[in-house]
């Protein structure tokens, strides 16, 4: 009889179930255990040692919210005494309140949502229906993305070594530039390049079939994992424009931007542009219980009361984790979040540009809202980037792991040990001022680290 009560669990036992039991997220398996996290508050955590940390990343942006936030906790409780879950093919209270409140929150006409666990699922059901919307196959991409970690969205993560390891899934996908002015594929500057990687989006839709073949175009608003990529003002406007003359489906990846992360509920709220689907998870519910939710614009939601539709999933509109969204959206309201996250935002980029003025390593700083990442290079005259991409996925050391080794010492978590050259910062959207300032002067701290890698 397994019985939990007899299973030995001193620090020692379970320091071996990680590292014999676990299979341990994006690296190379441990040899160590990680830290361990016994409680969490606010915009803190304590670990096993009882040292209590500073959360400037919102576990992986995901606590907009902060930790343990009382009435979310409440809320899941009392949901939970009632009904945890029950098969999507009946009707819950929150499932049914859910979908109207994110129709309300969400810009436009974005009013039918399929309710899932997380922002890898949200993106499988968008890319889903947008072949079952359109017809067509092809989906453009866009390099230096993140999409989730299966097959298809894996695919889709274009230029983010995490998925080289990846058996491609399928050959209709298509990969084009991102708008990241500081290291421009067409080697152009804003604004003189016109926008070159929109009308360059324009002629490779009309090249690979235009509206008979292409369904879709797949992107970050503010591009998270893989550098906090801003865009010009006019590129969505813009990109909306030619989805519009190809009848290509713009979904918009709010997985990490939305929930007042940049200042507004969405990201695309800042150049007034409304996407045909919208994929959301982290910021939905905070991460108190895995959620995510794919929305789309009216006319494609109705499409579907005359076709199949072709998806689902055994916990799809889970009664706890609607619960608990339910509880966490209206306090992005009440406590004034998305305001504050355009505040204390700007704060947080001040002193980012300050840390520019004293580490050599940081060669561009670039933000929206609570969303900040410092782009590290070996010289700022070349932009030449401190790491290769390929680095992540290489064992040993290098200048981005030691920087987050040395912030872990100093009792700090940011997004370091994600690809890419850029460390980003995106604490709780409940931070403030004099919270900002420890974090950069921790961030200053651990930067010299980096500092030494920077050619002379
Ligand atoms: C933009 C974006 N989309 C999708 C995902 C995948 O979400 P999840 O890890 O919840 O599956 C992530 C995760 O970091 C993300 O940043």
């Amino acid at each position: 009889m397994i019985d939990l009560k007899s299973m030995p669990h001193s620090k020692d036992d379970l320091d071996r179930y990680e590292v014999e039991n676990i299979f341990h997220s994006w690296c190379f398996q441990p040899s160590q255990s990680p830290l361990r996290v016994t409680s969490a508050k606010g915009i803190r955590f304590t670990t096993e040692d009882g040292r209590e940390r500073l959360d400037f990343s919102s576990c992986f942006v995901s606590h907009s919210i902060g930790h343990q936030e009382e009435r979310v906790v409440a809320a899941i409780c009392e949901q939970a005494k009632t009904l945890t879950s029950f098969a999507p093919t009946f009707s819950t209270t929150p499932r049914a309140l859910l979908a109207r409140m994110l129709a309300e929150i969400t810009p436009g006409d974005l009013s039918r949502s399929f309710i899932s666990l997380g922002g890898t699922e949200a993106n499988e059901a968008a890319i889903k229906i947008c072949h079952q919307f359109t017809g067509r196959r092809k989906i453009l991409a866009r390099y230096r993305s993140y999409h989730g970690g299966t097959a298809t969205s894996m695919t889709l993560s274009a230029g983010d070594a995490r998925g080289w390891a990846q058996v491609l899934g399928g050959t209709d996908f298509i990969t084009v530039p991102q708008p990241y002015c500081y290291r421009c594929m067409f080697g152009q500057t804003y604004p003189q390049c016109e926008l070159r990687c929109v009308t360059y989006i324009d002629e490779v839709i009309e090249l690979e079939g235009g509206d008979e073949k292409v369904a879709g175009i797949i992107f970050e608003p503010v591009t998270g994992a893989n550098g906090i990529i801003v865009p010009p003002p006019e590129y969505f406007p813009e990109l909306r424009k030619v989805c519009d003359k190809w009848g290509v489906l713009m979904i918009a990846d709010e997985v990490m931007s939305g929930f007042g992360r940049t200042g507004k509920w969405f990201a695309l709220d800042h150049w007034n542009v409304v996407p045909d689907i919208l994929t959301m998870a982290k910021g939905l519910s905070c991460g108190y219980v895995p959620l995510g939710v794919t929305i789309v614009r009216k006319h494609i939601g109705d499409h579907f009361k005359e076709h199949f539709f072709a998806h689902g999933a055994t916990y799809a509109g889970h009664a706890l984790a609607c619960a608990a969204a339910l509880a966490v959206i209206p306090i992005y309201q009440e406590d004034n979040l998305i305001e504050k996250s355009a505040k204390m935002g700007a704060y947080l980029l001040e002193k980012a540009l300050e840390l520019k003025e004293k580490h050599p390593c940081v060669g561009d700083v670039r933000g929206l809202g609570l969303f900040v990442g410092l782009d590290l290079v070996k010289n700022r005259k070349t932009r030449e980037p401190i790491i290769p991409v390929a680095a992540r996925i290489r064992p040993g050391m290098n200048p981005k792991l030691e920087v987050a080794k040395k912030l872990a010492e100093l009792g700090m978590m940011a997004i370091v040990a994600n690809p890419g050259n850029v460390i980003a910062m995106a604490p709780p959207l409940i931070i403030k001022k004099d919270e900002i300032d420890e974090g950069i002067a921790i961030m200053d701290k651990a930067l010299t680290v980096a500092d030494a890698y920077v050619d002379n």
